[in-house]
């Protein structure tokens, strides 16, 4: 089968087309023939070599998300899967493939009207805004700002959070506020936040070294949860803010859907899907390219101008 593999870390012409064996299920896993492949920017950072450290190594097959049909199911796995429409987390690296292997924990079954591209829009970053949003304890009514919320993770929080009250965002352009507006956006605001200040909840897909200047404008009992750090790592000493602002009891937290359980990741996907095939929720697709120019899909990450995701399809 065709597949895409990380050639050299660096540039995305380190990505390299290439051919491998079809991929056989195993004990627990079902086979996907794949149609969709959402592209993360966890992609881009392995291919930079970024993550080194954790082991990433030259031949390495990126991508996490994909949407298709099973073909191929494996011992434990009942054969009622066959034929299924479903979404597939296959792990930190295995998507951009046009067969994929994944454990059935992480396969949904996609409602009949759902495509392919709009569930690797909505899989992996639905999950992250709803469970984001409740590490937050976030309530109804409270104001909340997303920080970064042009990419996959905010939209879906900014959708989530303005069903019941106010949304600030953060975003770099004007024509990037508006189409966050009509996602349910209340407030838009520069990257900088400008002079705006008093928020209860502040989900951060930024971090980086402006992180304790946002801290410092939560509302007392106020909560940041960071969900990303696209902007690289904060200072070291941010906490000396949060010390600073004692008497206003605010929290800080990071929050990663790993320590979510498998059942609660499904039960919430499902209920995403369904409110998207309904209508309810917009799957944001910046563009639909075929998997053979994944290096083209890296370089329009790389460049910023990605609102939302890109997919690849087979
Ligand atoms: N918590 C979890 O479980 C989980 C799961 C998956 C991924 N992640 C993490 O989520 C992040 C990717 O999320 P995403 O795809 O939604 O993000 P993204 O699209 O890569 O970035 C979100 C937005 O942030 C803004 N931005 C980029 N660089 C910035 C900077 N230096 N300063 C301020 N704003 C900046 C950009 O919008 P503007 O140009 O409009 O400002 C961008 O569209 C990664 O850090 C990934 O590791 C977390």
């Amino acid at each position: 089968m065709k597949a895409i593999a990380i050639r050299t870390f660096g540039g995305p012409d380190g990505l390299a087309v290439v051919e491998l064996p079809d991929p056989v299920p195993a004990a627990g896993q079902v086979l996907v023939d794949v149609a969709a492949i959402g592209v993360a920017g966890a992609d881009t950072l392995i291919r930079s070599g970024a993550l080194a450290a954790y082991g990433f190594r030259a031949g390495h097959v990126p991508g996490s998300e994909v949407a298709g049909t099973v073909t191929a199911v494996g011992d434990g796995v009942g054969p009622e899967w066959l034929g299924r429409r479903v979404w597939a987390f296959t792990g930190t690296g295995g998507g951009y493939v046009e067969q994929a292997v994944a454990p059935l924990a992480d396969v949904v079954q996609l409602p009949p009207d759902l495509s392919f591209v709009d569930a690797v829009t909505l899989g992996s970053a639905g999950v992250v805004a709803h469970f984001g949003l409740a590490h937050a304890h976030f309530a109804p009514g409270e104001s909340v700002l997303v920080r970064g919320a042009a990419g996959s993770l905010g939209i879906m929080t900014v959708q989530l959070a303005a069903r019941s009250g106010p949304v600030s965002v953060t975003t770099s352009s004007p024509e990037r506020g508006e189409r966050l507006r009509q996602l349910g956006a209340t407030h838009v605001l520069d990257r900088s936040g400008g002079s705006s200040a008093g928020w209860d909840v502040i989900i951060d897909v930024v971090a980086g070294p402006d992180l304790p200047s946002f801290l410092d404008r939560l509302n007392p009992n106020g909560r940041m949860v960071v969900v990303g750090a696209v902007g690289g790592q904060p200072p070291a000493d941010f906490g000396v803010t949060m010390m600073a602002a004692f008497r206003r009891s605010t929290s800080f937290a990071t929050f990663s859907s790993d320590t979510v359980s498998a059942d609660d990741r499904r039960a919430v996907r499902t209920g995403q899907f369904a409110a998207a095939e309904r209508g309810e929720l917009a799957a944001v697709v910046h563009e639909v390219l075929p998997l053979e120019q994944a290096v083209l899909a890296h370089r329009k990450m790389d460049a910023g101008e990605v609102f939302g995701r890109i997919v690849l399809t087979t």
